[in-house]
């Protein structure tokens, strides 16, 4: 197993260790594993590339690692717990062993559906055990598991299996999320309708007993492994083979395929995982993200998992059947270690305290935050209402592309402060710049958070798009990984982030391109041009602020109604704007560039100090933009 630290004087030696010798402090984490073949060379990189090799020739299967290893030690131990949808209904659990026999079924089926080795399967499922349970098989047989979150739109799922070329689909039937039943399969039905041509078969697994239309590519997941062994013999795979692709939004209008490989990827989500989460045999431990999302593959999949973790897997939402949920299962599952977003903290907060009142918590160790700044409000009450002022909180910073957590309190060790992040894991060089490119050393200091070393688990590249990747996280400062953050940094050392510089939006933690929420809106036939930014929101942190252009300045609320429409059709109901103005114009530059600065200040209603509008194109319109602000 990697080590486990205890102690500020381990942290910060482990810390001084990774910067002074990174290969020999991450070599000694990579061996702990089980390689077919041991790597030969610890690290080859270029920023310029980006070209990024960790434990080069080293040949693995990270789900032997995950499962098979554990076996002989931990085999009769729950790997999987999970809590269905409704109450009512029964929890299921899969043993290691369980386990294991499951996703070689699973491994075989898809075999037998002819997926082999760098095959790209699209997941759009709810949160079902067979969903850790098929993105497993994928990696046991070496194809790309790519999840798309089961709330995007047909248009989304389709541009996402057609990016990725996909050879298959797995879905549900339906998807059981509070006390609504979502027709995923239809949804699959619909973007087979407007794309997906790759897709030659679909898998759908029953998880209600309502119809569904069948076409002659679908076969039930009941029948896809019945008879099918319990054993699989895992693909050997290099360390820099691809592990996964997982989309997600950018300040440009196509969202993006995130590629991450399997032995970096796996040394780190198990380092972080044991440190940050302090895991201890017989926890059970729970995070509430959803596999559709990075904090669902790296902490509820593969990083638990390797580290031999009991981890929970819920079905639903924080407040079906009622707002006490999240805490009522905390109580009957004694949980240990709850990880969670501070939007749902938030939500929950504002429902009253007398929810997390009635339940026992006192099972809980530790308490984790992910996904978007933490308010100091939602902390105290998170600190005070579940935590009991005796669960020290974590602050985990990170990103898709990260791959596992970069900046975080270690509970226990460091110290925590409201709001900040803190201080980077072992092996993550994290620094502040500013707007040129010059590093800012000192304490007390705003800058653009970059990494200037490389980490294991750190994106490779993008999908179909190499180039991209390469503008998107290392042109900004040449030599540099660019967060795209804004960070503080305090007297002791410690790192807040403060958020995105870029266009992106980060609704409920989720990231929403502000330029693929303006092309969906500019889809409705009667927007002329739209401008689309955040402001600042109570629950979800940030909303959508949309200013629309219409052709007749018909401004009542059914026509804001079919933009909605519009955004659901195009992306999902996550990306659905909160206000939306009509307006008469857009306040630009003289090159015709939105000025998306003063339009955030409107929205966020934090308009004593526009700035100069004087050098504008058209000074005017900021007046009667100001005017009509939601
Ligand atoms: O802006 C940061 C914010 O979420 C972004 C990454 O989003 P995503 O790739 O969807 O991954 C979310 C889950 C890892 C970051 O660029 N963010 C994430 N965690 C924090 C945060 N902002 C402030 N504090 C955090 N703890």
């Amino acid at each position: 197993m990697t080590t486990q630290i205890k102690s500020l004087e381990e942290y910060k030696e482990a810390y001084q260790r990774s910067v002074s010798d990174p290969e020999g402090f991450w070599k000694e984490q990579a061996e702990t594993f089980t390689w077919r073949q041991p790597f030969d060379k610890v690290l080859e990189w270029d920023f310029d590339g980006p070209d990024v090799k960790w434990f080069l020739n080293g040949k693995l299967n990270i789900t032997e690692n995950c499962l098979d290893r554990h076996i002989e030690e931990r085999g009769d131990q729950i790997a999987i717990l999970w809590e269905p949808n409704d109450p009512t209904h029964a929890v299921q659990q899969y043993t290691y062993k369980e386990l294991l026999a499951a996703v070689c079924r699973c491994a075989n089926g898809l075999k037998s559906k002819g997926i082999t080795k760098g095959d790209r399967v699209v997941f759009y499922m709810p949160m079902v055990p067979e969903l850790a349970i098929a993105v497993l098989a994928c990696a046991r047989i070496g194809a790309v598991h790519s999840v798309v979150f089961a709330g995007f739109s047909a248009q989304a799922l389709a541009d996402r299996v057609d990016d990725a070329q996909a050879k298959m689909i797995i879905c549900s039937d339906y998807n059981n999320r509070g006390s609504k039943l979502i027709p995923v399969k239809k949804i699959v039905d619909d973007a087979r309708a407007i794309g997906c041509d790759s897709v030659a078969s679909v898998i759908v697994h029953q998880n209600t007993s309502d119809e569904i239309a069948w076409t002659d590519k679908d076969t039930w997941w009941h029948d896809l492994i019945d008879g099918q062994a319990d054993s699989c013999e895992p693909e050997m795979m290099d360390s820099e083979d691809m592990l996964f692709i997982l989309y997600t939004s950018g300040s440009t209008g196509k969202p993006k395929g995130v590629v991450h490989t399997c032995g970096g990827y796996m040394v780190y989500t198990c380092y972080t995982f044991r440190n940050v989460f302090q895991y201890q045999d017989g926890d059970i431990y729970w995070c509430t993200a959803d596999i559709g999302w990075i904090t669902g593959h790296s902490y509820i999949v593969y990083g638990p998992l390797l580290a031999g973790a009991t981890s929970m897997m819920f079905e639903g939402v924080p407040t079906y059947p009622d707002a006490g949920r999240f805490w009522e299962i905390c109580e009957k599952h004694k949980v240990n270690q709850f990880y969670t977003a501070p939007t749902a903290i938030r939500a929950l907060m504002a429902r009253g305290d007398e929810w997390p009142a009635k339940y026992d918590l006192t099972s809980l160790k530790l308490l984790g935050s992910v996904g978007e700044p933490i308010n100091e409000e939602a902390w105290h009450w998170y600190n005070i209402h579940i935590g009991k002022e005796k669960s020290p909180i974590i602050d985990t910073w990170w990103q898709t592309e990260t791959g596992g957590i970069m900046i975080t309190p270690l509970p226990g060790i460091t110290d925590a402060k409201p709001t900040y992040a803190s201080y980077p894991m072992p092996g993550i060089q994290t620094c502040l710049l500013d707007s040129d490119g010059n590093e800012l050393p000192e304490k007390d200091v705003e800058g653009l958070l970059c990494i200037k070393f490389p980490w294991p688990s750190m994106v490779r590249t993008t999908y179909g798009d190499h180039e991209r990747c390469k503008l998107t996280y290392f042109s900004t400062f040449p030599g540099m990984y660019f967060t795209g953050d804004g960070a503080r940094r305090d007297a002791e050392g410690r790192i807040r982030v403060i958020g995105r510089v870029d266009d992106v939006i980060n609704v409920s933690g989720h990231r929403m391109g502000t330029a693929e929420v303006e092309n969906a809106i500019n889809e409705h036939p009667n927007v002329v041009e739209s401008a689309v930014v955040g402001y600042p929101h109570d629950i979800k942190g940030q909303g959508i602020y949309a200013y629309v252009i219409t052709q007749d300045l018909e401004t009542d609320d059914a026509f804001r109604k079919g933009i909605t429409d519009v955004v659901v059709k195009e992306i999902g109901p996550i990306a659905k704007p909160d206000k939306i103005q009509f307006v008469s114009g857009l306040p630009k530059t003289r090159s015709g560039k939105i000025m998306r600065r003063i339009l955030r200040k409107i929205a966020s209603k934090d308009t004593d100090n526009l700035g100069d509008t004087s050098t504008l194109l058209n000074p005017e319109v900021v007046e009667s933009v100001k005017s009509g602000a939601l």
